[in-house]
């Protein structure tokens, strides 16, 4: 009895009861987890009102400025910040972003009050809010943020490499023009789509398929299927547990959609 007393609340606590509710910030040297309660009480924490693209409405939330947190982390020019949910998926954003705000781009870790909780998600299966930490931005008209970088159940950033550098099966021959759209498929596939696909194994998503393991999509969709399916899934197939989102233009546009179709293109006829 004692026994399956103690296998509960292990059970408990790796559900996420203890892990789940706080968020940890690391480095290459040092990480510190935080919960919210530490968060709301930090002096640099507002109140900011949100063009909301996840709710599709405007939402006020108490949220530290990203430039707060990232000041106290060891972060070089060209790194990346991984953010890693609780639901696999995992994203990584340009430090510089997070880093700097402009009037273009400003980014905030949001933080839910436990005593005033969030409202459900739209489409989320389990009810659950974007809570307990949700990145949100201010952008400008010029800014380009990956509707991907609004990664909600956050759980952990860290700073890390370029994932150019970490995952080099995704990249692309140097003999190919800085200006083919094989370079900017590239681009918006890092930004958009690894959050949640793999490619070859590498990458940290696991919400989805890897894309190229054991077949890349291009070998066995047409073209003008692929290109519906990134715009929009459920216009190509649709079941109750579809978890994959359609795009707006806004977040991927046309001339996106097609320089992902031609770095996939690519990748399946290069050599292994
Ligand atoms: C938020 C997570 C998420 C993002 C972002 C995402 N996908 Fe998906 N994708 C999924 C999931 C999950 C599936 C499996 C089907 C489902 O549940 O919707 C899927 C399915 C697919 C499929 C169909 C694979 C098959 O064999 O059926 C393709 C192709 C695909 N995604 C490509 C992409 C590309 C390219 C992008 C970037 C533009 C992208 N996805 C962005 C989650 C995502």
């Amino acid at each position: 009895m004692r026994l399956f007393l103690a296998l509960t609340i292990a059970f408990a606590v790796n559900l996420g009861l203890a892990h789940a509710q706080t968020l940890t910030l690391a480095d290459r040297h040092s990480s510190r987890r935080f919960t919210a309660q530490d968060l709301l009480a930090d002096p640099a924490t507002r109140t900011v009102t949100i063009d909301d693209i996840v709710y599709h409405r405007a939402m006020t939330y108490r949220a530290i400025p990203t430039t707060v947190l990232l000041h106290r982390l060891a972060v070089g020019d060209d790194d990346y910040v991984q953010a890693r949910a609780t639901d696999d998926f995992s994203v990584a954003i340009p430090a510089r972003l997070l880093e700097t705000a402009s009037p273009d781009s400003e980014a905030f870790v949001a933080i839910e009050d436990p005593a005033a909780p969030w409202p459900t998600l739209p489409n989320d299966k389990d009810g659950k809010s974007a809570g307990p930490f949700y990145i949100v931005w201010r952008t400008g008209s010029a800014a380009r943020i990956s509707s991907e970088y609004w990664a909600y159940k956050l759980a952990a950033l860290t700073v890390t490499d370029s994932p150019f550098k970490r995952w080099p099966a995704l990249g692309v021959e140097a003999s190919i023009p800085a200006a083919d759209p094989i370079r900017r498929g590239l681009d918006r596939f890092v930004a958009v789509c690894m959050a949640c696909h793999r490619f070859k194994g590498e990458g940290e998503g696991t919400q989805g398929p890897d894309l190229a393991m054991p077949m890349n999509p291009v070998a066995y969709f047409k073209p003008e299927a692929l290109r519906k399916l990134l715009r929009n899934p459920a216009s190509v197939r649709r079941w109750p547990d579809q978890k994959m989102p359609a795009f707006s233009q806004d977040a991927l546009s046309d001339t996106d959609i097609d320089a992902i179709v031609a770095w996939l293109s690519y990748k399946a006829k290069q050599r292994p």
